[in-house]
């Protein structure tokens, strides 16, 4: 019988990898550097062995594992290939299933910017069919008002979102505050909004997107403001 070994690194704050994970780069962006530990120059085999036993079981699981079924489950919808709208509401429904903690994120990105609303590319499909993300949204911080190029799934995961609809001659035709737990998913044609945090705390939520938005830059088709 062969046997498989797997080593796996978890640095303090619960991550086996950095940003990014590509079917190239498995382990994200800077994701080398969590294994330096024992495979760099300078690493202290017998102390961080001890450290790392003392630490096994009170580590929660890194955002791979976290988002593990997550992206099983969007791969599966995806994979259904419906018209857009109706893959939007497959891909809601794992969304609302599989919804990751805001510790998918680091402390520090749950901050958030004082300049503007931040995103980060928590996974890509390796064929582009899509792309999760998280948003983290200071109080007050507002997108423009935009539509998509492909269909899109949010869902809340901290705090509360404010989100505006809009029809083709940019009147108002609806609006919503989703909280945590809260998803929804459009698709084009229309979808044509815009969010905003008008809580007194931080918001994130995570995004869904058919397309691997690394390459077009930015989900986003058009700007109308
Ligand atoms: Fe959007």
């Amino acid at each position: 019988m062969s046997k498989v070994v797997l080593d796996v690194s978890t640095s303090l704050d619960g991550f086996t990898a950095g940003p990014n994970v590509h079917q190239e780069e498995p382990t994200g962006n800077g994701g080398e550097r969590l294994h330096k530990w024992y495979a760099g120059k300078g690493s202290d085999g017998e102390v961080d062995l001890a450290v790392g036993r003392e630490s096994e079981g009170t580590l929660g699981p890194a955002p791979v594992h976290r988002l593990t079924d997550l992206i099983d489950g969007v791969r599966g919808a995806v994979a259904a290939q419906t018209d857009w709208a109706a893959t939007a509401q497959l891909v809601a429904e794992q969304l609302r299933t599989h919804l990751p903690a805001p510790d998918v994120l680091t402390a520090e990105q749950r901050l958030g910017s004082p300049d503007d609303y931040r995103g980060h590319t928590l996974y890509v499909e390796p064929d582009g069919s899509f792309s999760i993300v998280a948003l983290v949204w200071r109080p007050g911080q507002i997108t423009r008002i935009h539509d998509h190029v492909t269909w899109c799934v949010l869902g809340v995961i901290q705090g509360a979102e404010h989100e505006e609809l809009f029809d083709a001659d940019l009147n108002m035709i609806g609006s919503s505050d989703n909280h945590v737990g809260e998803v929804s998913g459009f698709a084009p044609p229309g979808g044509i909004h815009r969010v905003r945090n008008n809580t007194e705390t931080t918001a994130i939520s995570i995004h869904i997107y058919g397309t691997d938005i690394t390459r077009l830059g930015s989900s986003a088709r058009r700007y109308y403001d």
